[in-house]
Protein backbone atom coordinates (compact mmCIF):
# COMPACT_ATOMS: atom_id res chain seq x y z
CA UNK A 1 0.00 0.00 0.00
CA UNK A 2 1.32 3.44 -0.82
CA UNK A 3 1.55 5.69 2.30
CA UNK A 4 -1.50 6.29 4.23
CA UNK A 5 -2.87 9.80 4.64
CA UNK A 6 -5.46 10.36 6.99
CA UNK A 7 -7.00 12.52 9.77
CA UNK A 8 -9.96 13.76 12.24
CA UNK A 9 -11.84 16.33 11.40
CA UNK A 10 -13.71 18.32 14.23
CA UNK A 11 -13.94 21.75 15.97
CA UNK A 12 -12.32 21.60 18.39
CA UNK A 13 -10.21 19.01 17.83
CA UNK A 14 -6.94 19.51 19.70
CA UNK A 15 -8.21 16.70 22.43
CA UNK A 16 -8.91 13.73 20.19
CA UNK A 17 -7.57 10.62 21.23
CA UNK A 18 -7.84 9.38 17.79
CA UNK A 19 -4.33 10.14 15.92
CA UNK A 20 -2.86 7.87 19.46
CA UNK A 21 -4.90 5.50 17.87
CA UNK A 22 -4.05 5.05 14.43
CA UNK A 23 -0.39 6.52 14.96
CA UNK A 24 -0.23 3.38 16.74
CA UNK A 25 -1.93 0.98 13.97
CA UNK A 26 0.60 2.29 11.48
CA UNK A 27 3.42 1.72 13.42
CA UNK A 28 2.54 -1.66 14.69
CA UNK A 29 1.81 -3.16 11.35
CA UNK A 30 4.95 -1.22 9.52
CA UNK A 31 2.85 1.29 7.64
CA UNK A 32 3.88 4.05 5.94
CA UNK A 33 1.70 6.95 7.09
CA UNK A 34 0.24 10.27 8.96
CA UNK A 35 -2.71 10.62 10.81
CA UNK A 36 -3.44 14.33 12.09
CA UNK A 37 -5.90 16.21 13.99
CA UNK A 38 -7.49 18.90 11.36
CA UNK A 39 -9.69 21.61 13.12
CA UNK A 40 -12.66 22.84 10.70
CA UNK A 41 -14.63 25.04 11.94
CA UNK A 42 -18.46 24.71 10.87
CA UNK A 43 -18.87 27.40 8.07
CA UNK A 44 -16.09 25.99 6.79
CA UNK A 45 -16.94 22.18 6.22
CA UNK A 46 -17.45 22.26 2.43
CA UNK A 47 -14.32 23.86 1.74
CA UNK A 48 -12.40 22.64 4.38
CA UNK A 49 -13.03 18.65 3.19
CA UNK A 50 -12.46 20.08 -0.44
CA UNK A 51 -8.38 20.79 0.53
CA UNK A 52 -8.50 17.34 2.10
CA UNK A 53 -9.62 15.75 -1.58
CA UNK A 54 -7.16 17.98 -3.16
CA UNK A 55 -4.48 16.93 -0.89
CA UNK A 56 -4.77 13.54 -1.63
CA UNK A 57 -5.94 12.06 1.73
CA UNK A 58 -7.42 8.44 1.86
CA UNK A 59 -9.74 9.33 4.17
CA UNK A 60 -10.49 11.04 7.61
CA UNK A 61 -12.95 10.50 10.85
CA UNK A 62 -15.17 13.14 11.37
CA UNK A 63 -16.24 14.45 15.21
CA UNK A 64 -18.41 16.78 17.24
CA UNK A 65 -20.12 18.87 15.37
CA UNK A 66 -19.46 17.78 11.44
CA UNK A 67 -21.66 13.79 12.09
CA UNK A 68 -24.37 15.21 10.61
CA UNK A 69 -23.58 17.84 8.22
CA UNK A 70 -21.21 15.95 6.57
CA UNK A 71 -23.81 13.58 5.29
CA UNK A 72 -25.11 15.34 2.24
CA UNK A 73 -21.21 16.62 1.77
CA UNK A 74 -20.83 12.74 0.57
CA UNK A 75 -21.19 11.03 -2.64
CA UNK A 76 -22.26 7.61 -1.49
CA UNK A 77 -23.52 6.36 2.15
CA UNK A 78 -22.65 3.56 3.97
CA UNK A 79 -26.68 1.24 4.93
CA UNK A 80 -25.70 2.28 8.79
CA UNK A 81 -24.56 5.89 8.24
CA UNK A 82 -27.92 6.26 5.85
CA UNK A 83 -30.07 4.71 8.86
CA UNK A 84 -28.01 6.34 11.88
CA UNK A 85 -27.72 9.99 9.95
CA UNK A 86 -24.47 10.12 10.70
CA UNK A 87 -21.18 9.95 9.60
CA UNK A 88 -17.94 9.26 11.67
CA UNK A 89 -15.17 7.85 8.98
CA UNK A 90 -15.03 8.89 5.31
CA UNK A 91 -13.39 6.65 2.57
CA UNK A 92 -11.99 8.40 -0.18
CA UNK A 93 -11.81 6.62 -3.73
CA UNK A 94 -11.35 9.00 -7.03
CA UNK A 95 -12.43 11.53 -5.49
CA UNK A 96 -15.74 10.80 -4.22
CA UNK A 97 -16.80 10.49 -0.80
CA UNK A 98 -17.95 7.40 0.49
CA UNK A 99 -19.85 7.96 4.21
CA UNK A 100 -19.24 5.19 6.65
CA UNK A 101 -20.80 5.29 10.73
CA UNK A 102 -18.64 2.70 12.81
CA UNK A 103 -19.84 3.68 16.03
CA UNK A 104 -22.76 0.88 16.25
CA UNK A 105 -20.14 -1.19 15.87
CA UNK A 106 -17.29 0.00 18.53
CA UNK A 107 -20.52 0.05 20.95
CA UNK A 108 -21.68 -3.53 20.22
CA UNK A 109 -18.14 -4.82 20.14
CA UNK A 110 -16.84 -2.93 23.58
CA UNK A 111 -19.76 -5.17 25.07
CA UNK A 112 -18.83 -8.65 23.72
CA UNK A 113 -15.09 -8.06 23.87
CA UNK A 114 -15.40 -6.71 28.01
CA UNK A 115 -17.69 -10.21 28.85
CA UNK A 116 -16.68 -13.48 27.51
CA UNK A 117 -19.23 -14.90 25.71
CA UNK A 118 -22.22 -12.02 25.83
CA UNK A 119 -25.39 -12.68 23.97
CA UNK A 120 -27.71 -9.73 23.72
CA UNK A 121 -30.67 -12.52 23.08
CA UNK A 122 -33.68 -11.90 24.91
CA UNK A 123 -32.38 -9.20 26.65
CA UNK A 124 -34.24 -6.00 27.91
CA UNK A 125 -32.11 -3.03 27.48
CA UNK A 126 -32.48 0.43 29.35
CA UNK A 127 -31.05 4.09 27.50
CA UNK A 128 -30.43 6.99 29.33
CA UNK A 129 -30.28 9.85 26.64
CA UNK A 130 -31.65 10.06 22.84
CA UNK A 131 -28.75 12.19 21.62
CA UNK A 132 -26.18 11.70 18.37
CA UNK A 133 -24.87 8.72 19.73
CA UNK A 134 -28.36 6.93 20.85
CA UNK A 135 -29.22 5.98 17.17
CA UNK A 136 -26.07 4.40 16.15
CA UNK A 137 -25.96 2.06 19.47
CA UNK A 138 -30.19 1.63 18.52
CA UNK A 139 -28.31 0.77 14.89
CA UNK A 140 -26.36 -2.02 16.25
CA UNK A 141 -28.26 -3.86 19.07
CA UNK A 142 -31.19 -3.99 15.81
CA UNK A 143 -27.99 -6.02 14.48
CA UNK A 144 -28.39 -8.20 17.67
CA UNK A 145 -31.45 -10.31 18.76
CA UNK A 146 -32.83 -8.35 21.81
CA UNK A 147 -36.01 -8.50 23.30
CA UNK A 148 -37.13 -4.28 24.21
CA UNK A 149 -35.37 -1.49 24.70
CA UNK A 150 -36.59 1.11 27.01
CA UNK A 151 -35.20 4.72 26.83
CA UNK A 152 -35.21 7.51 28.82
CA UNK A 153 -34.37 11.26 28.19
CA UNK A 154 -34.95 14.53 29.59
CA UNK A 155 -36.75 15.99 26.76
CA UNK A 156 -39.17 12.98 25.96
CA UNK A 157 -39.85 14.14 22.31
CA UNK A 158 -36.10 13.39 21.44
CA UNK A 159 -36.67 9.69 22.75
CA UNK A 160 -40.34 9.59 20.77
CA UNK A 161 -38.22 10.35 17.66
CA UNK A 162 -36.18 6.72 17.98
CA UNK A 163 -39.49 4.89 18.66
CA UNK A 164 -39.59 4.79 14.41
CA UNK A 165 -36.25 2.90 14.27
CA UNK A 166 -38.52 -0.14 16.01
CA UNK A 167 -41.82 0.80 16.43
CA UNK A 168 -42.32 -2.54 18.13
CA UNK A 169 -39.56 -3.40 19.86
CA UNK A 170 -38.82 0.38 21.77
CA UNK A 171 -40.77 1.71 24.37
CA UNK A 172 -40.43 5.07 26.50
CA UNK A 173 -40.12 6.39 29.82
CA UNK A 174 -40.62 9.00 31.36
CA UNK A 175 -37.30 10.96 32.72
CA UNK A 176 -38.74 11.42 36.65
CA UNK A 177 -39.73 7.48 36.20
CA UNK A 178 -36.53 5.77 35.44
CA UNK A 179 -35.58 4.37 38.14
CA UNK A 180 -39.18 2.82 38.49
CA UNK A 181 -38.14 0.57 35.42
CA UNK A 182 -34.68 -1.33 35.97
CA UNK A 183 -36.53 -4.27 37.65
CA UNK A 184 -36.57 -6.57 34.54
CA UNK A 185 -33.73 -5.00 33.15
CA UNK A 186 -30.76 -6.79 31.83
CA UNK A 187 -28.25 -4.18 30.36
CA UNK A 188 -28.02 -0.54 31.24
CA UNK A 189 -26.46 2.10 29.18
CA UNK A 190 -25.86 6.07 29.77
CA UNK A 191 -25.37 7.53 26.35
CA UNK A 192 -25.82 11.02 27.89
CA UNK A 193 -23.19 13.48 29.00
CA UNK A 194 -24.08 13.52 32.69
CA UNK A 195 -21.26 12.31 34.21
CA UNK A 196 -18.35 13.08 31.83
CA UNK A 197 -15.93 15.91 33.30
CA UNK A 198 -17.14 19.65 33.53
CA UNK A 199 -20.92 18.45 33.17
CA UNK A 200 -23.06 17.75 35.84
CA UNK A 201 -23.69 14.30 37.32
CA UNK A 202 -26.31 11.46 36.07
CA UNK A 203 -28.42 11.54 39.60
CA UNK A 204 -29.85 8.03 39.56
CA UNK A 205 -30.36 5.18 41.85
CA UNK A 206 -30.10 2.13 40.13
CA UNK A 207 -30.97 -0.45 43.40
CA UNK A 208 -33.31 -1.68 41.70
CA UNK A 209 -31.67 -2.82 38.88
CA UNK A 210 -30.87 -7.21 39.53
CA UNK A 211 -27.72 -8.03 40.52
CA UNK A 212 -26.60 -9.89 36.98
CA UNK A 213 -27.40 -6.86 34.67
CA UNK A 214 -24.45 -5.17 33.02
CA UNK A 215 -24.25 -1.51 33.08
CA UNK A 216 -22.26 0.26 30.66
CA UNK A 217 -21.52 4.06 30.16
CA UNK A 218 -20.20 5.67 26.95
CA UNK A 219 -18.51 8.50 28.65
CA UNK A 220 -15.11 7.75 29.58
CA UNK A 221 -13.70 10.73 31.15
CA UNK A 222 -13.44 9.67 34.19
CA UNK A 223 -13.28 5.92 33.59
CA UNK A 224 -15.30 5.14 36.39
CA UNK A 225 -18.36 7.57 36.28
CA UNK A 226 -20.19 7.56 39.28
CA UNK A 227 -23.02 5.40 37.37
CA UNK A 228 -19.92 2.85 36.80
CA UNK A 229 -19.29 3.25 40.73
CA UNK A 230 -22.63 2.76 42.07
CA UNK A 231 -22.96 -0.59 40.08
CA UNK A 232 -19.59 -1.69 41.00
CA UNK A 233 -20.73 -1.31 44.66
CA UNK A 234 -24.06 -3.51 43.55
CA UNK A 235 -21.91 -6.63 42.20
CA UNK A 236 -23.18 -5.37 38.57
CA UNK A 237 -20.99 -6.36 35.73
CA UNK A 238 -19.70 -2.87 34.44
CA UNK A 239 -17.86 -2.07 30.99
CA UNK A 240 -16.19 1.34 30.43
CA UNK A 241 -16.47 3.86 27.58
CA UNK A 242 -12.63 3.55 26.35
CA UNK A 243 -13.88 0.40 24.43
CA UNK A 244 -15.93 2.02 22.19
CA UNK A 245 -13.86 4.23 21.13
CA UNK A 246 -11.10 1.81 20.74
CA UNK A 247 -13.41 -0.53 18.55
CA UNK A 248 -15.01 2.83 16.23
CA UNK A 249 -11.51 2.81 15.44
CA UNK A 250 -10.65 -0.65 13.92
CA UNK A 251 -13.51 -0.67 10.80
CA UNK A 252 -12.25 2.71 9.72
CA UNK A 253 -8.74 1.54 10.00
CA UNK A 254 -9.68 -1.49 7.84
CA UNK A 255 -11.11 0.77 5.22
CA UNK A 256 -8.29 2.70 4.53
CA UNK A 257 -5.87 -0.27 4.84
CA UNK A 258 -7.37 -3.49 4.88
CA UNK A 259 -6.27 -4.22 7.45
CA UNK A 260 -8.46 -4.75 10.65
CA UNK A 261 -6.27 -4.60 13.66
CA UNK A 262 -6.70 -5.00 17.00
CA UNK A 263 -7.72 -3.24 20.37
CA UNK A 264 -4.76 -4.83 22.53
CA UNK A 265 -4.20 -4.16 26.27
CA UNK A 266 -1.35 -2.00 25.65
CA UNK A 267 -3.29 0.49 23.24
CA UNK A 268 -5.90 0.81 25.96
CA UNK A 269 -3.13 2.02 28.25
CA UNK A 270 -1.54 4.26 25.79
CA UNK A 271 -5.45 6.19 25.14
CA UNK A 272 -5.70 6.30 28.92
CA UNK A 273 -2.09 7.68 29.59
CA UNK A 274 -3.42 10.80 27.70
CA UNK A 275 -6.67 10.96 29.76
CA UNK A 276 -7.10 12.36 33.28
CA UNK A 277 -8.91 10.05 34.99
P1 LIG B 1 -24.65 13.94 21.24
O1 LIG B 1 -25.43 14.18 20.00
O2 LIG B 1 -23.20 14.20 21.11
O3 LIG B 1 -24.99 12.63 21.91
P2 LIG B 1 -26.50 15.56 22.53
O4 LIG B 1 -27.37 15.38 21.35
O5 LIG B 1 -26.42 16.90 23.09
O6 LIG B 1 -25.08 15.10 22.25
O7 LIG B 1 -26.98 14.50 23.63
C1 LIG B 1 -26.62 14.60 24.93
C2 LIG B 1 -27.56 13.72 25.76
O8 LIG B 1 -27.33 14.03 27.13
C3 LIG B 1 -29.03 13.98 25.49
O9 LIG B 1 -29.76 12.81 25.71
C4 LIG B 1 -29.33 15.05 26.53
O10 LIG B 1 -30.68 15.16 26.89
P3 LIG B 1 -31.64 16.19 26.12
O11 LIG B 1 -32.02 15.52 24.85
O12 LIG B 1 -32.77 16.41 27.03
O13 LIG B 1 -30.80 17.43 25.90
C5 LIG B 1 -28.55 14.51 27.69
N1 LIG B 1 -28.29 15.56 28.69
C6 LIG B 1 -27.37 16.55 28.62
N2 LIG B 1 -27.41 17.31 29.72
C7 LIG B 1 -28.41 16.81 30.50
C8 LIG B 1 -28.95 17.16 31.79
N3 LIG B 1 -28.47 18.20 32.50
N4 LIG B 1 -29.96 16.41 32.29
C9 LIG B 1 -30.46 15.37 31.59
N5 LIG B 1 -29.98 14.98 30.37
C10 LIG B 1 -28.98 15.69 29.84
Amino acid sequence: MKSLKAGVIGHPISHSKSPIIHQYWLQQHELEGSYKTIDIAPENLESGIQNLVSEGYDGFNITIPHKENILTLCDELSPAAKIIGAVNTVKIKNKKLIGHNTDYFGFIENIKMSIANYNFKDKNIFILGAGGATRAIIYGLLQEKFSKIYISNRTQGRAENLKEMAPEKIEVIEWSGKENNLSNINLLINTTSLGMVNHPELEINISNLPDNATVTDIVYTPLLTDLLKQAKINNNQIVTGIGMLLHQARPAFELWTRIMPDASPELEKLVLGEISV
